[in-house]
């Protein structure tokens, strides 16, 4: 169902495809008229000044808009081809395949273990204990969390470091499964170290998971991005690869965001 795109001579397989989007909060147009394809298994970074949209349209990808009161949407996203404002669409899948990883560490009331745990029961494939261990491991390594928490599962998760909090959010965020992963500043609360922990996480991991991410910080969005989105003021205003962005930006704003005059 993927719908092939040329930039220049590479092709792009698009994984979400965002089509005459406009976003409301009441009667404030937050997103105007947004047409993006955003590629498959690469980083792509949303940047732009404060207010200008970025967590508006993250908010879409999952269909986390709508939970604010108030709003409307109108415009198509597509994951994978599909529609998923469809009416027919179930919006549990969605959020399933398109995972959040918050701002802030936001673990559950529970074990390490079971925040994990958790996170693959809601992937509801039926498992017995032998299995859970073997995931929890899984997803805890992968998320670089293992070897510092693997004699402490039964802790909870609020006795991690913010930091290691994060990374539990992401091993949870792992074992539903997503193919795609949305990130709101997922750094923004951490420390250097556990920043570059995580950025390393999504690096490894972007070979099997889409990976959208917003970020205030330009040379983190210079680390990450394979493929970019600046935004102003509730507009798209460029997009395309990473390389092509930062060395040679083609609209003003762009340029002047990138020279930090915002
Ligand atoms: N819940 C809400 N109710 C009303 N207006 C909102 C709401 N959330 C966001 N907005 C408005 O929508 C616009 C876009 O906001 P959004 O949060 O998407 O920006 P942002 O680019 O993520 O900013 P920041 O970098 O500060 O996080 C802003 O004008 C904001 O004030
Ligand atoms: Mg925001």
């Amino acid at each position: 169902m993927l719908r092939v795109t040329r930039y220049k001579e590479k092709i792009m397989d698009a994984h979400i495809q965002v089509k005459n989007l406009n976003a409301y909060y009441g009667k404030q147009l937050a997103l105007k008229d947004i047409n993006i394809e955003i590629p498959k298994n690469q980083i792509t970074v949303i940047m732009g000044p404060s207010g200008c949209g970025k967590t508006t349209l993250l908010k879409t990808f999952n269909r986390f808009f709508e939970l604010t009161e108030n709003t409307q949407l109108t415009g198509e996203v597509l994951v994978d081809g599909e529609n998923i404002y469809n009416k027919d669409i179930d919006v549990t899948e969605v959020r399933k395949i398109v995972g959040l990883l918050a701002q802030r560490p936001s673990p559950l009331p529970m074990s390490i273990y079971d925040n994990v745990a958790y996170g693959m029961h809601i992937h509801h494939m039926r498992k017995n204990r032998e299995e859970y261990k073997d995931g929890v491991k899984h997803y805890l390594e992968i998320a670089g969390l293992w070897e510092e928490v693997q004699n402490r599962l039964n802790e909870p998760a609020t006795s991690l470091s913010i930091g290691q909090q994060q990374r539990l959010c992401l091993a949870r965020g792992l074992a539903v499964e997503p193919e795609i992963i949305l990130g709101d500043e997922p750094t923004s609360a951490l420390d250097p170290i556990s920043s570059q922990h995580i950025e390393s996480r999504l690096l490894d991991l972007k070979k099997q998971y889409t990976t959208i991410i917003v970020t205030h910080t330009l040379r983190q969005a210079k680390r990450l991005a394979d493929y970019v989105i600046f935004m102003y003021l509730g507009e798209l205003i460029e997009a395309g690869p990473a390389k092509e962005v930062f060395s040679n930006p083609k609209h003003e704003r762009t340029k002047q965001y990138l020279e930090g005059l915002f």
